[in-house]
């Protein structure tokens, strides 16, 4: 279902963190909040699709001041109704275009989200969006999966992430397009179940390499996850952190 909050309306932002609990743990969100803390120093930290605050609230949690931009209301009313939550100022916009006000020395778009834009322009200008944020010297960083076509034999689109007895998901992808979408299946135990599916555009490292160029920013680090280990061949998703330049 889609409506004015996107893919992540009411029904969604109502289960979302009990249905994403593994991010919710510690060993989830404290690597990622210490890097991202340390990126901010003093300054400021805005969350693009900052959802119902998985990373935003121990953040400002740490004393760092975060500002976040999201399409769902629904998603952000959960946001606030959370203990920390009215620390948190919530832009209601598409992160791709929108403002919030004053600057930042970090913007940050994790779990996977930068897939949520569905075409390579809306990325693009993603990129352009988080540098006009910046502070000169400031940082982006984008957590996002590495594309898995490695794992599509000739004549197959489908990847599954999850198969368990009662959730089913599977990524299908359009190589010709780089869309992708995926599908979550639920099975509860009168065997009853949901479908949902969301649409991505997947995108590669290199690639987001060119859209920070474009936007005024070069490579500073990229890492495989939030322990920064080294980004290889077999990494399924990196950490990437991208600087603004001087103008
Ligand atoms: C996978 S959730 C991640 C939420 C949060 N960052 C986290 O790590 O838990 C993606 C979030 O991005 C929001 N979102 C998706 N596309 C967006 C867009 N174009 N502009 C603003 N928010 C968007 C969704 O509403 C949702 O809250």
């Amino acid at each position: 279902m889609i409506d004015d909050d996107g893919y992540f309306g009411e029904s969604v932002a109502a289960t979302y963190d009990e249905s994403s609990a593994t991010m919710f743990t510690p060993e989830a969100v404290e690597p990622a909040v210490a890097v991202l803390a340390e990126l901010a120093g003093e300054g400021r930290a805005l969350e693009l699709g900052v959802g119902t605050g998985r990373i935003a609230l121990p953040l400002a949690r740490r004393g760092v001041e975060v500002h976040g931009i999201e399409l769902s209301r629904a998603m952000a009313n959960r946001l606030r109704a959370k203990p920390g939550g009215e620390a948190v100022g919530v832009t209601i916009g598409d992160f791709a275009t929108a403002r919030a006000p004053g600057t930042f020395s970090v913007g940050y778009l994790v779990f996977n989200t930068i897939m949520n834009l569905t075409t390579q322009d809306a990325q693009v200008d993603c990129f352009r969006n988080a540098a006009a944020h910046l502070e000169p010297g400031g940082t982006f960083v984008v957590e996002v999966m590495v594309p898995q076509l490695r794992k599509l034999p000739p004549g197959q689109n489908t990847v599954p992430f999850h198969v368990g007895r009662d959730r089913l998901g599977f990524d299908t992808y359009e190589v010709a397009t780089q869309a992708m979408s995926s599908h979550h299946v639920r099975v509860t135990e009168d065997g009853q179940g949901s479908f949902r599916s969301i649409p991505f555009r997947y995108v590669w490292p290199a690639e987001l390499d060119l859209m920070a160029r474009l936007a005024g920013m070069r490579l500073r680090e990229r890492w495989a996850d939030w322990s920064r280990a080294p980004f290889t061949s077999e990494s399924e998703s990196h950490v990437s952190v991208w600087e603004k330049l001087a103008d």
